[in-house]
Order: structure tokens, then C-alpha cells, then sequence
């Protein structure tokens, strides 16, 4: 590996650049600023667009007519780093460990999108130039819903005019298993507060007498699902498109399976929806998740409280067919159809994106994959959907009017949002590699 490189990319991860906390603004904000310089220390002209969030950065080569025009898009904002004391080593201090780095970070999407940098920076040195016109598009809210990014794109359609989008930061199926990504899974996020007394009790004095908001909301969750993992709100599944019989047989013949979700989660049994697969479940019907559930003593030991107030984080997972406004809709049905008695629910709609779903084998398609049949020669390529979200790829769509190729390099096993996220140092140089076929077969075809 070339040490420049790795030196690169441990100065990207040493910024604690988490969205969604206020506290890390200022390193988010530092972090789009080290990539500026990056950019443009490659030979790219670079710009810093302040939003009403965290800022997003563009850069591109000299565009020249004739040529295609191809976007890169990836996220240097990260998710946060609780629970700090699961990590082996510190989660903004990268280390090599057997040849794979661990950070936060580090798949999600730092190395992926520094590999694309990186990539494009080899090429120029050893060419002179690009075989297309090029746009870095790297954004900092990817993990808060790309909630300015929308604005952005239509503000400056034409400044952002391409042929076609390229994104790393999915996933790969299997070590160095060349992966395409046809599908990603929607979201609609939701928090629910139930709202009781309006102190804190005591529950001895008081207990019997009034609703527990921590019991009513668990009550709440307790609805979302049957007994055997069907979410069960009304309408919930009315619009889901069908699984193709063709992507089940593909999917079936995958190097990836119920075993390995076992091995890789180290939970005793696989659950969900009867009907289908593991790999079904994730990547092709839409599910309910509670993401945070709390109200009432946290500490050590035990305290005696019957809690004012109680929460749940919720998200949704959609595929394509379903809508998130239409879906949080829905769910706010439910939710105020089956609120036990004796409480107050307060329901707060939060970030959203569209699913996505592209067809393989479409021009560009047949040319990534060629690029990542290349960059990973005698290897079966493996065609999947992903049960992850990138909220902006639909936009793209609506807004640029272009198809996005989806061309990740995490593990299954990268522990992605989790502690201890890692990415083998030979996934950062197959991103190089694969970044620079890439923009050759994208040239031609
Ligand atoms: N890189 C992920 C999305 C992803 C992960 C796609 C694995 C495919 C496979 C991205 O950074 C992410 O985590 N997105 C969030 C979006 C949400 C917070 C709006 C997600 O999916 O939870
Ligand atoms: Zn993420």
C-alpha cells in the first residue's frame, strides 16, 4: 500500500465529523475544509458551499466538450460513536490491525469516497488528465437524511448537469467479491413521545393510579409487529413491488447466507416476515425497526419512578412501490388508533428518502461492471440490492434527471454505525483501482 495514501486517509478520519451532533460542528466544518485542500492538491478545482446545515464540497477537472460528464458522490459526515466503550481503540484514532483499518469512518464512506479521491489524483499525475469530465460531489449530512442537499442540486442544476452518478457506499458481498448494486431500500424516520404526569413520581406513592408512559409505549411498539415479524399497520405493504423470480434464483446462489447473517450479526436465529429469505427480507420488503426506546431511570441499580414523558426512535424501511409521506401517514393512524388510555402521544415525522431501484443492465450498468470485473480479475460479479439507504440517489433522479451506478467496497463484516467500524486496507487500494477502470469504461460506453 502506498503510505501517502494510508496517511490520507488517517487525516480524513481523525475529524470526529458527526452530523448529527451539534458539539462536532466545528469538526465537521474542518473536515470539509481538509478535503477542499485534498481536492484541489490533486489538481481539481475546488469550492466550499455553505448550507443551512454542514457545508457540501464540489470539485471537477477542466470539462472539455465531446467527453461525458460523470459525478462522483459520496458523504464525509459519520454516524456517532456511542457505545465508546466497546471500541477496541479509540473510534477517531485509525490503527492498521491484520490488515484492516478500524475507525469510524473508515468503510462508511471515508475510504470509499478518498478512494475515488485518490484515484482520480493518480490518474491526472501519471496522464495529465481525466478520460471524462468529472464532478466530486461530497456532501456532509448523508447520515442526517441529506436534508440540504436536495436544495442544492435544484439550485444548481446546471453547474451540476452529468451524464450519470457513481456512488461507493454500499456494500460488497463477500471479500473481494465484485459487487453491483441495482436497489437500495428507502426510509421514513419517526419519534414518538408519550407524554403522562407532568412530574416525575414516585412509584409507590403514586403507582396504580395513573398510566406509565414507559408501559404505554411499550405497549405502542408491541403493535408494529405480529408475532411473527409482519409489520401490522393497515396498508403498510398496499404498494410494495414484487421480488422478480430472477433476482430470487440470483440472490439463492449468492456467497452469502442465512449462516453467514449468523456468523456476521452472532444472533442465535435469523427472524423476520415468513416467505422469504434473509437476504429477501433485507434487501426487498420494507420492515419497522426501533432505533431507541427510553423514559425513566437509565443509571446504575434501581430507582423507584414512574416517568413523566417516554420515547421511541423509530425508522422505516421502504422498497420501491412505497412512499414515506404516505407511509409515516399510515403509521400515524396506528399509532393514535392503538395509544392505550391515560396518555398523550406526541408524534414527530423526521427525515426521509425515496427507495431506488436501476436497471443493470443498462449502458452505464454493463460498463461498471465491467470496470469491477477488471479491478477484480477471475471473480464471479455478484448483481444485489441493499437494505441500506442513501436518501439523495432518488433525488438525483427527480432533480439531475440521471441513473446512479452503485459501486460499494464494505464487508458485510465492517461494522458500519457500529463500534469497532473497519475496512481492509486491500478494499481502499481495490477502490483506487476500481475508481480509475471506472472512468475508463465509462468513457466508452
Ligand atoms: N452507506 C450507508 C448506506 C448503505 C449501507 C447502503 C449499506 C447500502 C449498504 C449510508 O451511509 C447510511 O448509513 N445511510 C443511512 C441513511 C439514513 C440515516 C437517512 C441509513 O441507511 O441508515
Ligand atoms: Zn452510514
Amino acid at each position: 500500500m502506498n503510505s501517502a495514501h494510508l496517511d490520507d486517509l488517517f487525516s480524513f478520519i481523525r475529524f470526529p465529523s458527526v452530523s448529527t451532533e451539534p458539539r462536532h460542528a466545528g469538526d465537521v466544518a474542518k473536515c470539509a475544509d481538509w478535503l477542499v485542500q485534498k481536492l484541489t492538491g490533486i489538481g481539481l478545482k475546488a469550492e466550499l458551499h455553505a448550507t443551512a446545515g454542514h457545508p457540501i464540497v464540489v470539485a471537477r477537472n477542466e470539462h472539455k466538450p465531446g467527453r461525458r460528464t460523470v459525478m462522483i458522490y459520496g458523504h464525509y459526515d459519520v454516524q456517532p460513536v456511542e457505545p465508546l466503550a466497546e471500541w477496541t481503540s479509540p473510534p477517531f484514532e485509525p490503527v492498521v490491525r491484520d490488515g484492516i483499518i478500524y475507525a469510524r469512518g473508515s468503510t462508511d464512506n471515508k475510504g470509499q469516497i478518498l478512494a475515488h479521491v485518490l484515484g482520480v489524483g493518480e490518474t491526472l499525475r501519471e496522464k495529465g488528465e481525466l478520460p471524462v469530465n468529472l464532478i466530486f460531489l461530497i456532501e456532509g449530512e448523508e447520515e442526517v437524511g441529506s436534508k440540504h442537499l436536495a436544495e442544492f442540486l435544484s439550485a444548481n442544476r446546471d453547474a451540476l448537469r452529468c451524464d450519470l452518478i457513481a456512488i461507493s457506499d454500499t456494500g460488497m458481498i463477500a471479500p473481494r467479491t465484485p459487487t453491483f448494486t441495482y436497489g437500495l431500500r428507502g426510509i421514513a424516520a419517526m419519534e414518538v413521545r408519550v407524554h403522562g404526569p407532568a412530574i416525575d413520581l414516585h412509584s409507590g406513592i403514586y403507582g396504580g393510579t395513573v398510566a406509565n408512559p414507559a408501559t404505554a409505549i411499550a405497549r405502542l411498539v408491541a403493535t408494529l409487529h405480529d408475532a411473527k415479524g409482519r409489520v401490522a399497520i393497515a396498508g403498510f405493504y398496499d404498494d410494495v413491488a414484487p421480488l422478480q423470480q430472477w433476482e430470487r434464483d440470483a440472490w439463492a446462489k449468492l456467497p452469502f447466507g442465512e449462516k453467514d447473517i449468523l456468523a456476521v450479526t452472532g444472533a442465535a436465529e435469523t427472524f423476520g416476515e415468513e416467505g422469504y429469505t434473509s437476504l429477501e427480507r433485507a434487501w426487498a420488503r420494507p420492515t419497522a425497526e426501533v432505533n431507541g426506546i427510553g423514559g425513566g431511570f437509565q443509571g446504575t441499580g434501581s430507582k423507584t419512578v414512574i416517568p413523566r414523558v417516554a420515547f421511541v426512535k423509530l425508522t422505516f424501511r421502504l422498497v420501491p412501490g412505497q412512499r414515506p409521506a404516505d407511509i409515516l401517514a399510515k403509521v400515524r393512524v396506528h399509532l393514535e388508533a392503538h395509544c392505550p388510555p391515560g396518555v398523550r402521544l406526541e408524534i414527530e415525522d423526521g427525515h426521509s428518502g425515496d427507495p431506488y431501484l436501476t436497471d443493470p443492465h443498462s449502458a452505464f450498468g454493463k460498463a461498471a461492471q465491467r470496470a469491477l470485473a477488471a479491478s477484480f480479475p477471475g471473480r464471479d460479479l455478484a448483481l444485489i440490492r441493499e437494505g441500506g439507504s442513501i436518501p439523495i440517489v432518488n433525488t438525483f433522479r427527480e432533480i439531475l434527471g440521471v441513473e446512479t451506478l452503485l459501486l460499494g467496497l464494505a464487508l458485510p463484516d465492517c461494522r458500519a454505525h457500529a463500534p469497532n467500524e473497519n475496512f481492509p486496507v486491500e478494499n481502499f487500494e481495490a477502490g483506487i483501482r476500481l475508481n480509475k477502470a471506472l472512468l475508463e469504461q465509462l468513457a466508452r460506453g
